[in-house]
């Protein structure tokens, strides 16, 4: 079983990224299983200082289930043209452990717009050492949408084929590694 961590970089309750991360756990095709990040907003802010021994319980969680996955997947808004700072500050605490080198990561998108922080999340993730798939994007337009039309957007055929087909090319990308 190929186990996937799927962080989703928005806390809003009506979150589109976390309605796109939630619909490809439902999506997973056999022998890869996605699970759902969901603890951004418990972290402490990163402190260099508060590592190693002293490193805070939920930065300890975080870590751990990035370096038990098989890979990782992460869905983020654009604010200011940059990354929202929830999802930085989880990504500082994984910066100087072995956690997220050499860990396949793929990048999905809820928002057509989001250039900015699709750039520097790639740039964050590759200097961290993370193996980024650069395959075919997943992109699910989902900007501006409210829940219902949201989740009904996730049901169409076409949708649950493409995060159906993106979740098998980065298993298999994964699996090839
Ligand atoms: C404070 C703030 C700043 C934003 N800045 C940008 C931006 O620079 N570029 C952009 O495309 N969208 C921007 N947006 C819009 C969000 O990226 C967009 O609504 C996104 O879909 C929200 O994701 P969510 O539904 O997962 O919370 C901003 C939204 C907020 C709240």
């Amino acid at each position: 079983m190929i186990e996937i961590l799927a962080i989703s970089g928005s806390l809003r309750a009506a979150s589109t990224n976390s309605a796109l991360v939630a619909a490809l756990a439902r999506n997973a095709p056999p022998g890869c299983r996605v699970t759902v990040y969901d603890a951004l907003g418990r972290l402490p802010i990163f402190n260099p200082d508060e590592e190693g021994e002293r490193t805070p319980a939920e930065a300890a969680r975080l870590i751990e289930a990035v370096t038990r996955a098989d890979g990782v997947i992460v869905s983020c808004p654009e604010y200011a043209h940059g990354v929202p700072g929830g999802l930085k500050n989880g990504l500082d605490w994984m910066v100087s452990r072995d956690a997220a080198v050499d860990k396949p990561a793929m990048l999905v998108h809820a928002s057509p717009r989001s250039l900015f922080a699709r750039a520097a999340l790639a740039e964050i993730m590759r200097t961290m050492s993370f193996a980024l798939y650069d395959g075919g994007a997943l992109e699910i337009a989902l900007l501006g949408k409210k829940p219902p039309e949201t989740d009904t957007i996730l049901a169409e055929p076409t949708n649950v084929l493409a995060m159906h087909n993106a979740l098998s090319a980065f298993a298999d990308f994964i699996a090839g590694r």
